[in-house]
């Protein structure tokens, strides 16, 4: 039987509070979609409610810690050793069209390091969670990455360039690489959940760039502990600050690794 440390039942309590009232407005959306204004703004409110509650629940659980949040940014605290890092609503997009695809994602980082891990799908009541040398877990199951030793049979999560922002051009070149190499890609639209996956064996591979701090910090620890490999493109450690996230179990990290540096060398003359 899993023992969560006191640290991780606060952060799981959050989590389980904040998601109460996602999971009510996700109930509002499908009414909502067919409203001629849409349900952005909608959205928009339950997204910052989440991270009220989250805030409240946390600060008032360990006071004096720092805060990063996606929406409202970094909170100085008195303590400077500790900073949480929350994403209240992974998946947005997906939320927003209805789908139940969305998660939230809370990282306690320490002198720098993240040490704790929830990532909570509320539609699955699924609570992923880790602690640096604890291991990883979902619910009450300890959780290990895939053994897949082959590039052919391995499913690959990734997350690809939209609106204006990325290489589209090069992503498309490594996803022709990746797509032709594996048993196949999935775009499921929540980072944070793709890591959570990675590290309960469903997929065995995922790489995306020009991420976010909250969208990763919690799946890091959830792989590391879970016996899978985290590093940027260059196999460095430079995650939280470029974005680019290359994970994957023991087996698959250096070949999906090559493959991804191979296609990014090559001429995207396709
Ligand atoms: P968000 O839902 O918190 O914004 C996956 O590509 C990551 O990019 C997600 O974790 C998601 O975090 C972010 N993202 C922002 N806008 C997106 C979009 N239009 N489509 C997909 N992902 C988006
Ligand atoms: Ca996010």
């Amino acid at each position: 039987m899993a023992v969560r440390s006191p640290v991780i039942n606060v952060m799981a309590a959050a989590a389980l509070k904040a998601a109460r009232g996602l999971i009510r407005d996700f109930g509002e959306i499908e009414q909502l979609q067919v409203s001629v204004k849409g349900p952005g703004d909608f959205v928009s409110a339950a997204d910052l409610k989440a991270e009220r509650t989250l805030k409240a629940e946390l600060s008032r659980a360990r006071p004096g810690y720092g805060m990063l949040f996606e929406e409202e940014g970094a909170i100085e605290g008195s303590d400077k050793r500790h900073r949480w890092i929350v994403d209240p609503l992974d998946g947005t997009t997906n939320f927003l069209h209805g789908i139940p695809h969305f998660c939230i994602s809370i990282a306690l980082e320490r002198d720098n390091e993240i040490v704790a891990a929830v990532v909570y799908e509320p539609t699955r009541d699924e609570l992923y969670w880790a602690e640096k040398g604890a291991g990883a877990y979902l619910n009450d199951r300890r959780l290990r990455v895939s053994a897949r030793r082959q590039l052919g049979n391995a499913l690959i999560g990734t997350g690809m360039p939209f609106r204006d922002r990325g290489d589209k051009a090069l992503y498309s070149a490594i996803l022709n690489s990746v797509m032709t190499a594996t048993s196949g890609v999935r775009r499921f639209g929540a980072a944070a959940l793709d890591l959570a996956y990675l590290a309960a064996g469903r997929l065995d591979g995922f790489w995306e760039f020009g991420l976010q701090p909250w969208d990763i910090a919690a799946g890091i620890l959830l792989v590391r502990e879970a016996g899978g490999y985290v590093s940027d493109l260059s196999g460095g450690q430079t995650m939280m600050t470029s974005g680019d996230v290359l994970a994957a179990n023991d087996h698959l990290h250096l070949p999906l690794a090559a493959l991804i540096r191979e296609a990014k060398r090559a001429p995207v003359d396709r």
